[in-house]
């Protein structure tokens, strides 16, 4: 990746009696930072900022997010165009080369990652190891970390062929690991890819297609599936691609890193809040109920929080929400489930929610994760299998971040410092002494 950070003035930092000047730098678009890389080589002081809320941890061209504003971007394109007009393996390649392909070029890497869906037929066995009841994510965690141990010949990040080999296999392959992971949970059997399908057509017929009978793929579904992956691509330097960057700068394979990924990506507050969404609105169960929620979320003495709710970027409404509250209606309209519970009380708690001060005054609105689960459940995906999907899309996003890292010329291993304030020098005391 070329630098292309534009110096732009100073920042005047008195510290003791030194007085720095510290370079600010500006990008494209969005916030100037300081660079404060001398900081400590200045003045023997580190930065604080537990949460990294006014940390930039690198320069990157893939994703610009706006909070304030509600704005996502890929590589400059807003996320509803893309959802709309394109399709998922467009948006990977245009994650992943920073371009919109041409039709030569999109139908070549559309050839491409056809044609390494299949898996080692000796993970089948891997699989085998699992309980029958493990949560789907803990088998794509323990999976795709094994991928380093079936595909060799794909993990020497120093060499480009090798990277494009295993980027390829981890965007291909996810739809059948997750598939497996969704098939094994459920005792039916694995069913495999098929190249005269498209990707989100193939993934859908892999997760619900039985040997016993044909499946014919509904279009309007698998329309619905990959614009769902389009808008859970990428984020910018979000939690578990911050991770994925972290395990990347120690010179990681890649399949190892997308694993820490997905391991970080599970958690409730991060990808596993679509999960815990659908649960909270199957918790509240009717309308009449929410009140008693929407007071519980708001008092500090109850752990409970609105799932779906809320963002550490986003002060305005997250426009993949917008996007997803559209899909989820045209798949409920597709399948005739327009009288579904669930929504209508995700859209009475998003009215009553949006018109309390608490949660306009804090800048809490709907995020990805509240409606995305409504949809995936009408889609017959169990609530488990929802922050596989989530995985499944982010993998492009995540490798498209470790790729930009692992190729930055300034790129060094990630290793933050801290503020200590444990016990001082002592000497060793003998248990006879204690
Ligand atoms: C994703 O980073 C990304 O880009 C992530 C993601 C991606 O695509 O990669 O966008 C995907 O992770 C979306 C977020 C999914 N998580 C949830 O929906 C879980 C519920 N949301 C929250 O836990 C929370 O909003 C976070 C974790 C998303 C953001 O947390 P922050 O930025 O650390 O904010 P905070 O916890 O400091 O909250 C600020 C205030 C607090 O009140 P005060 O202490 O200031 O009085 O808002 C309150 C919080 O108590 N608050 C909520 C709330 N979210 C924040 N109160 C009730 N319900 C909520 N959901």
């Amino acid at each position: 990746m070329e630098n292309k950070t534009k110096p732009s003035g100073s920042a005047t930092l008195n510290v003791g009696d030194k007085t720095l000047e510290l370079p600010v730098l500006s990008g494209s678009v969005g916030p100037d930072v300081i660079d404060v890389k001398s900081l400590y080589a200045q003045t023997g002081m580190f930065t604080l900022d537990p949460g990294f809320t006014s940390t930039a941890s690198c320069e990157s061209q893939i994703t610009y997010i706006d909070g304030d504003n509600g704005v996502l971007l890929y590589r400059g394109y807003p996320i509803d165009q893309l959802a709309d007009n394109s399709s998922f393996l467009e948006t990977c390649y245009l994650l992943l080369n920073g371009e919109l392909p041409s039709k030569a070029e999109l139908d070549d890497y559309t050839h491409t990652i056809t044609h390494h869906t299949m898996l080692h037929t000796q993970l089948d066995r891997f699989f085998e190891g699992y309980r029958r009841d493990a949560h789907p994510m803990a088998v794509m965690v323990g999976t795709v970390g094994a991928l380093s141990a079936f595909y060799h010949d794909s993990t020497d990040i120093n060499d480009p062929m090798q990277r494009m080999i295993a980027t390829h296999r981890l965007i291909a392959k996810m739809p059948t690991i997750a598939a497996r992971a969704y098939k094994y949970s459920v005792g039916q059997p694995f069913i495999s890819p098929r190249n005269d399908l498209s990707y989100s057509e193939n993934f859908l017929r892999m997760c619900f297609a039985v040997p016993a009978e044909d499946y014919e793929v509904n279009p309007v579904l698998a329309k619905a599936m990959d614009k769902i992956f389009i808008l859970h691509a990428d984020h910018e330097q979000n939690a578990s691609t911050s991770t994925v960057r972290l395990a990347g700068s120690s010179g990681a394979n890649p399949f190892a890193c997308i694993a820490a990924g997905i391991a970080c990506l599970w958690g409730p507050s991060h990808g596993g809040a679509n999960e815990a969404a659908l649960n909270m609105l199957r918790e509240i169960g009717s309308v009449d109920r929410i009140p008693e929620f929407v007071r519980r979320a708001k008092d500090k003495n109850d752990p409970f929080r609105l799932m779906g709710f809320g963002h550490r970027v986003y002060k305005n409404y997250d426009p993949r929400a917008k996007v997803m509250q559209k899909t989820c209606h045209e798949v409920l309209d597709e399948l005739d489930k327009r009288d579904e519970p669930l929504l209508q009380v995700a859209m009475e708690l998003e009215k009553i929610a949006l018109e309390d001060e608490y949660f306009v005054e804090k800048k809490l609105y709907p995020n990805i994760d509240f409606y995305s689960g409504i949809t995936l459940n009408a889609l017959g995906f169990p609530v488990e299998m929802y922050t596989v999907l989530f995985a499944l899309a982010r993998t492009v996003g995540w490798i498209a971040q470790w790729e930009e890292m692992t190729t930055d010329p300034t790129q060094r291993i990630g290793r933050p410092r801290q503020i200590y304030t444990g016990a001082t020098e002592r000497d060793y005391k003998p248990v006879s002494e204690r």
